[in-house]
């Protein structure tokens, strides 16, 4: 929509105007959930990483970014699953629509990070896909949990669905770049260039067991 059209909503009938700020209140609501629900994971990562510092240990945690995906994204996912487009079906049946990706240094960090939030009786573990162990066949690796997170309201305990990805640095540098360059190209991937990716990610791969190898014998891991 156009800048333009959204100030012709004065054409709108009174009714149809009504429906649109209700729409769009009831969005709102549910976008606040879910960075509430975001906001509630984050700062639990950052007490888990404040307290490594604190004891003299390097932190489990380089990076934390996270997303909220928009109403754009939420309505063309829910209408390619053939769910209902309501905000009882954004909160049922999508889990993605808050996430979180955490950036660890080293493999066995996604497990500290993972295991200590798992230990949070207030989080209930939905899912969990654990693509280190087992690779998607084009060589994407990380560590994804849907997280049940409790909301509390003034009036109720709403729950939210938020999904976490946790990988190394060197996991992130190849899936960030492999999403760039399949997004952006215009032209569909051949194999032996989905097989070239396959072996950078291999590479990575080996490279990031080496490097915590080489943390181990440093007593740094
Ligand atoms: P949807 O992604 O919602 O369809 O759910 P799913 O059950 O298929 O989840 P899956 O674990 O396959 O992927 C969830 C998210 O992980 C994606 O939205 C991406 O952000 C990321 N991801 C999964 N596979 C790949 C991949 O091959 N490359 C990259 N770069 N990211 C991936
Ligand atoms: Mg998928």
């Amino acid at each position: 929509m156009e800048l333009a059209d959204f100030f012709a909503i004065d054409t709108l009938s009174e009714h149809d105007e009504e429906m649109l700020i209700r729409s769009a209140m009831q969005m709102q609501q549910v976008m606040m959930l879910y960075e509430s629900g975001i906001r509630e994971i984050k700062t639990k990562l950052d007490i888990l990483s404040d307290e490594s510092r604190l004891s003299g240990k390097p932190s489990p945690i380089d990076a934390i970014k996270s997303r909220i995906k928009t109403p754009r994204s939420i309505i063309g996912k829910l209408k390619r699953r053939g769910f209902p487009i309501s905000l009882q079906s954004m909160l049922e049946n999508l889990n993605d629509i808050g996430g979180i990706r955490v950036i660890c240094p080293f493999i066995e960090d996604i497990y500290t990070v993972a295991d200590m939030l798992m230990r949070q009786d207030d989080l209930k573990l939905i899912d969990r896909k654990d693509y280190i162990e087992n690779p998607k066949p084009n060589g994407y690796r990380s560590l994804h949990l849907i997280l049940e997170v409790p909301i509390f309201l003034s009036d109720r305990t709403q729950p939210v669905h938020i999904e976490l990805q946790l990988r190394t640095i060197a996991m992130d540098f190849w899936a960030s770049l492999e999403h760039q360059l399949r997004y952006k190209s215009d032209v569909e991937v051949p194999p032996h260039v989905s097989a070239d990716l396959k072996a950078c990610a291999d590479v990575i791969a080996a490279t990031d067991e080496e490097m915590q190898r080489i943390a181990k014998e440093l007593h740094v891991l």
